[in-house]
């Protein structure tokens, strides 16, 4: 289903359509999760616009949090909440099947345990995201430092080629105090088993594929509108 057509939009005023849109999933009276980055960033700015109809948030990150309550949006700990109706993020990558590839801001443990409590998981995304086969974005990998070797050469026997992520020329350190390792040269043909295999290695607190926690919905903002799609 398509919705809204329009002209030549940027891909800022796509994720600002597809941030507006999700508001439609957000259930009044209730908490709502909310996942991290640039698209999340448009939705918390609409969610703004019906803050006095919620309880409230679950926020993924500490950036989205900050946002939250500088809006005036109650954020609670996941520790408080038993379940979600709806967890609302961004992706890098989603296939025709809802999986995605998560973690291009570094959250991605954090999006991955309040997606875990949502009974559904809408993804808000521009039409760049949409991929035949997981695996052209580098694949982020929260480790612990320590395993960090172990893990780049797990992943280079895989075919892989591992980096840590860096910021301001030192190892990126996730909300968690951990480190991202990205990974390219993959082709992630069965999310599943891949998610559950590399989320077993020594040292890997979550690896970035979102299979298990798939979209249920995902919101995708292209030339023509909103379209929706549905897994
Ligand atoms: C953060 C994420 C984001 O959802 C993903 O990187 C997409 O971000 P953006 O909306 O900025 O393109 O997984 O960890």
């Amino acid at each position: 289903m398509t919705t809204t057509p329009s002209s030549s939009l940027t891909q800022d005023e796509l994720k600002a359509l597809v941030g507006q849109a999700a508001l439609q999933y957000v259930v009044p009276g209730e908490i709502v999760g909310v996942g991290t980055g640039s698209t999340v960033n448009k939705f918390i700015e609409a969610l703004a616009s019906m803050k006095d109809r919620i309880r409230g948030a679950v926020s993924s990150s500490v950036a989205s949090t900050e946002r939250l309550k500088a809006l005036g949006i109650p954020v609670f700990d996941a520790n408080e909440v038993e379940s979600l109706a709806v967890y609302i993020d961004g992706a890098d990558e989603i296939d025709a099947q809802g999986h995605m590839v998560k973690g291009g801001g570094a959250a991605l443990t954090r999006e991955k345990i309040v997606a875990a409590l949502a009974q559904r998981f809408v993804c808000i995304a521009d039409e760049s995201k949409l991929v035949d086969v997981l695996g052209s974005f580098p694949l982020p990998v929260e480790v612990i430092p320590m395993a960090t070797e172990h893990v780049r050469r797990r992943f280079q026997a895989l075919g892989g080629s591992a980096t840590v992520r860096l910021r301001d020329g030192q190892p990126l350190v996730t909300d968690n105090g951990q480190h991202i390792v990205d990974v390219l040269g993959l082709r992630i043909r069965d999310p599943l088993m891949f998610e559950s295999e590399v989320n077993q290695w020594p040292g890997v607190l979550t690896v970035g594929v979102f299979a298990h926690q798939k979209a249920s919905v995902c919101l995708l903002g292209t030339a023509q509108g909103v379209k929706t799609l549905t897994f």
